[in-house]
């Protein structure tokens, strides 16, 4: 035997949770049970193609939050906010062409409070992200289904993963 291995082996930390949308509510509810357990400070970046279904998982946020009224797409206007149980921004980055452009809007501001940010298209602007941030990456997997694959990147995340899992298989 070995004697320095431990009794019983370190808790796994959570790697992924991987979900199979199969239509707009679906992809609606996941975000809004995500929305429900958001703390402050987080950043949710979400990466996919066009008509993914990012602004949909967004809205879902949204309403979990509490956020009355509905989110819309900012594609025109970059950054928008909304008030619920925290301050929620909404961020586009799709027209951006680098981290540099969000970071002159003010994104440490955004990133480094006490609210809760979303950003789509968040390949664009890689280095203005926190660090610490939870990945949703989607896929097109045909006419109503998507792949979202959620990665955390900080034990904050994996935690909140954890428990979202759990509720959603509940
Ligand atoms: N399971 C699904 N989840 C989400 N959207 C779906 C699903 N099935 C079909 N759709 C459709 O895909 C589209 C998703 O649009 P949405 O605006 O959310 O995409 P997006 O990723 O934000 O695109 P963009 O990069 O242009 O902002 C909608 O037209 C929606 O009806
Ligand atoms: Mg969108």
């Amino acid at each position: 035997m070995n004697i320095s291995e431990p009794k019983s082996p370190p808790e796994k930390a959570f790697k992924a949770f991987s979900f199979i949308s199969r239509s707009v509510e679906e992809t609606l509810h996941l975000g809004q049970h995500l929305g429900e357990m958001l703390e402050p400070g987080m950043t949710v970046a979400l990466i996919g193609p066009l008509g993914a279904g990012k602004t949909i998982f967004v809205k879902g946020l949204a309403r979990g939050l509490g956020v009355k009224p509905i989110v819309t797409s900012p594609t025109f206007v970059l950054i928008n906010e909304y008030q619920g149980r925290l301050l929620f921004y909404h961020i586009d980055a799709y027209r951006l062409k680098s981290a540099q452009e969000l970071l002159a809007l003010g994104a440490d501001e955004i990133f480094y409070g006490h609210s809760v940010a979303a950003v789509e298209w968040a390949d664009h602007i890689e280095e203005a992200l926190p660090r610490e941030h939870l990945s949703v990456k989607f896929t097109i997997l045909g006419k109503n289904n998507r792949s979202i694959l959620m990665t955390p990147r900080a034990s904050r995340f994996g935690s909140l993963l954890q428990d979202l899992a759990a509720k959603i298989t509940s």
